[in-house]
């Protein structure tokens, strides 16, 4: 049991807490379901790119799943080898292209044919074979949030099968792009199986069809997606979720990449704030609360839902909305959430804020971002400080100077 109130004294609040040992155990589930194969687990850095939460994963063995130069920084500086580290996204700028070549990364996944001319370019310029993959869309639906869905060609993801095909004809005859993968990730938060079968079904085609022109691929890329339990979510068990895969898998003799990045972190997770307020605007309540949109965006964002732990509160309970100080009516935590009467300085818990939680906030309405606790083996740490109004000015302030 993780006591938040000492926590919320000890470190104040708006404070995010994660559960580290928590982390470990989802990782050596994933892990152990892909035993029959040679896999390699790639962390999604941006689901929670803290330096600590990327070291603990490095230490358990861990790759990185990184889209931009910035998280592949993190997690070389983490600890995690190059060799085990990914570069995709969209749209990936020169300097980040030479910087991931000479980094000497496992591949730079490959999101347009356009992208590739340039990865071509850069690595002859540089005198190299820069080894790729090209991330596929299988164009099936996730049955996800659509902002979180990512296998549609109506998405802005990846390139379709036959342009895919083209793709690596035109790698096998180039001399300075070696293409070692594949790579497909049709949305986030899954909780059917079907769809990701499918789309596994599609791509295992493809490459056993490449196999015939002579292209060998090693590395077979499924993505993350894994989706967890925010409220009553049926989810995949991560053995079910292997096995799906590996049935895909006949005759092909690859590695398995996969990219978990909520699946980890989402439920060890938590995000501490204080009640500032209550107050009733006719009929409608609200809690008004220290945290804000700013830090945990994802109800505003997708309507996500988060539970709210009320530590032990008492009391009739009524639906209120939990509200943060920013200067949005779409600044809210939960909506018509059922919750006691709460006096000033109750805390409230929101769960499965580990993923997508404090890497998504900002500094809107000058509010310095939350610290950040670990806990591990019964042990709290802190991992990043509370921003000071000075850091939040601080890339602003030589500015001012200069023109007084
Ligand atoms: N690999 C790729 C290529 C991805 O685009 C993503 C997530 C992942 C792996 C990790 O997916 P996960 O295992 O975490 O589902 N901000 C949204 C989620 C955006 C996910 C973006 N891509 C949210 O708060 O729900």
């Amino acid at each position: 049991m993780i006591d938040f109130n000492t926590l919320a004294k000890k470190y104040k609040t708006p404070l995010y807490v994660y559960d580290f040992d928590y982390m470990s155990s989802q990782f050596e589930a994933l892990k152990e379901a892909f035993k029959g194969r040679k896999s390699i687990l790639a962390y999604a850095v941006k689901a929670n790119s803290n330096l600590s939460v990327v070291k603990h994963f490095a230490q358990m063995g861990s790759g990185a799943d990184c889209v931009s130069i910035g998280e592949v920084r993190r997690a070389l500086m983490c600890g995690i080898p190059n060799y085990k580290i990914i570069f995709s996204g969209v749209g990936k700028s020169d300097e980040e292209i030479t910087e991931a070549l000479t980094s000497d990364i496992l591949y730079i996944n490959v999101e347009s044919d356009a992208e590739l001319s340039r990865i071509e370019m850069i690595a002859k310029e540089l005198g190299i074979v820069a080894r790729i993959s090209i991330r596929v869309n299988p164009n099936i639906d996730p049955k996800t949030h659509p902002y979180i869905s990512t296998g549609l060609h109506a998405n802005k993801f990846g390139v379709d099968i036959n342009s895919a095909k083209r793709m690596y004809i035109r790698c096998k005859n180039s001399e300075h792009i070696n293409p070692i993968g594949i790579h497909f990730h049709i949305g986030s938060q899954l909780t059917e199986l079907d769809p990701i079968r499918e789309a596994a079904e599609i791509v295992a085609d493809l490459v056993r069809s490449l196999s015939v022109l002579k292209i060998e691929l090693k590395f077979f890329d499924i993505g993350g997606g894994l989706g967890i339990r925010y409220k009553d979510e049926t989810t995949i068990a991560p053995y079910d979720y292997a096995q799906a895969i590996l049935s895909t898998l006949t005759a092909l003799d690859v590695t398995i990449i996969c990219e978990p990045g909520r699946f980890l972190t989402a439920n060890s997770g938590y995000f501490i704030t204080k009640v500032l307020y209550e107050k009733a605007n006719s009929d409608k309540r609200f809690v008004i609360v220290d945290g804000a949109m700013n830090d945990l965006i994802r109800p505003s964002l997708y309507d996500a839902y988060h539970g709210v732990d009320t530590l032990e509160k008492d009391g009739e309970k009524s639906p209120a909305d939990i509200v943060g100080p920013v200067c949005e009516s779409g600044d809210f935590l939960a909506k018509d959430y059922p919750l006691a009467k709460m006096q000033h300085n109750d805390l409230l818990v929101l769960k499965s804020a580990g993923a997508y939680g404090f890497g998504m906030g900002s500094n809107y309405n000058t509010r310095g971002r939350s610290a950040e606790v670990a806990i591990e083996s019964g042990k709290d740490r802190l991992i990043r400080r509370r921003e000071s109004f000075e850091d939040i000015i601080a890339l602003e302030k030589e500015f001012l100077e200069e023109e007084m």
